[in-house]
């Protein structure tokens, strides 16, 4: 059957360099054919796309845009962790390779691709050695960026690739790094980074989307700091039974103040994504990173 695919365009009255669009698409298409394109001019400050797809196509822009836009000037922190049915990220030492699905890692690397930077911590880079790349879908790498503030950095980690990309390691004071990465000195408090800090120091850099891509102890300081607009947990029908748990915050004594993120379910091969909305500030009770990092194992 052939590809129907009817654009138009109209001038809004608000903003009449603003482009409304109504995409009309046949199901045959593939996602990544139809709407992967547009998410990623999107991403790129393309004109304001506001599609009508049919309802698979409708769903995968809908994961992704929120992404893709971000929050205009203000920042946007996205949080990301793979884990098993009993919530573990990684096995007892430290594999995490491959929890989740071929899908899963698509998606991954999607989200890669649609923001400015990627932020891991140094636990991560001692145990993966990330490249922190975008593979397997189309779109531009992002900044890569490591929290280290003990100079942990092993000198041939391959995220310090000087490939064109810019590097950034964000540190609590002056360390020697290679020529082409760029040091971002964050004041520590009681001994740690703050979250909001970090988040600033990028901003100020023109580094506004971010996805904070682990480990457990990361995206947890980031959360816990209320600063993540989103969080994607991607479950893989898998119980490893032993081993890191993802998100770790300080103990509530009452449900109540647990977290519940207005959530979407997206089904992703065998895994389950749950796109979680957060609100930024997050009402998460008041902790000493220390206290945050006792609940976290590793
Ligand atoms: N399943 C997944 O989605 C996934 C994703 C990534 C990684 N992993 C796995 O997770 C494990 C590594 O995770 P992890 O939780 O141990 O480590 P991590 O989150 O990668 O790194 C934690 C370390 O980064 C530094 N750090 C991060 N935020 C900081 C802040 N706000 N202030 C000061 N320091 C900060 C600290 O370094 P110092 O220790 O030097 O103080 C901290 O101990 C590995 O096994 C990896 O395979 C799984």
């Amino acid at each position: 059957m052939p590809v129907r695919q009817i654009t138009t365009l109209r001038r809004t009255k608000s903003n009449n360099r603003a482009l409304e669009r109504s995409v009309i698409s046949s199901t045959h298409r593939p996602v990544e054919a139809l709407v992967w394109p547009q998410l990623l001019a999107l991403a790129a400050g393309g004109d304001i796309v506001r599609p009508v797809y049919a309802e698979a196509h409708q769903a995968f822009w809908n994961l992704y845009a929120p992404v893709a836009t971000g929050h205009g000037g203000d920042a946007f922190v996205i949080g990301q962790l793979g884990q098993s049915l009993d919530g573990r990220v990684a096995t007892a030492t430290g594999r995490s390779h491959y929890i989740n699905g071929p899908e899963s890692i698509r998606h991954l690397h999607r989200l890669r691709a649609l923001v400015d930077a990627v932020i891991v911590g140094i636990g991560t880079v001692v145990a993966d050695d990330p490249r922190l790349t975008v593979r397997g879908v189309d779109g531009r790498d992002p900044a890569r960026i490591v929290i280290d503030p003990n100079g942990r950095l092993p000198p041939d980690a391959r995220m310090l690739a000087d490939d064109g990309c810019p590097v950034f390691v964000v540190q609590g004071c002056d360390r020697p790094r290679p020529a082409w990465v760029t040091p971002v000195v964050v004041p520590p408090r009681d001994g740690r980074l703050d979250p909001a800090a970090i988040i600033a120091a990028l901003s100020a850099l023109g580094l506004r989307r971010l996805l904070v891509e682990g480990g457990a102890a990361t995206v947890s300081r980031f959360l816990a700091a209320g600063m993540l607009n989103r969080l994607h947990l991607c479950v893989a029908p898998m119980v490893i039974g032993s081993g890191p748990i993802g998100i770790s915050l300080p103990p509530i004594d009452h449900l109540d103040s647990a977290l519940r993120p207005h959530t979407q379910v997206h089904h992703l091969g065998r895994d389950i994504l749950f796109d979680c909305e957060l609100q930024r500030p997050v009402a998460a009770p008041a902790c000493s990173q220390d206290a945050l990092l006792d609940g976290v194992e590793s």
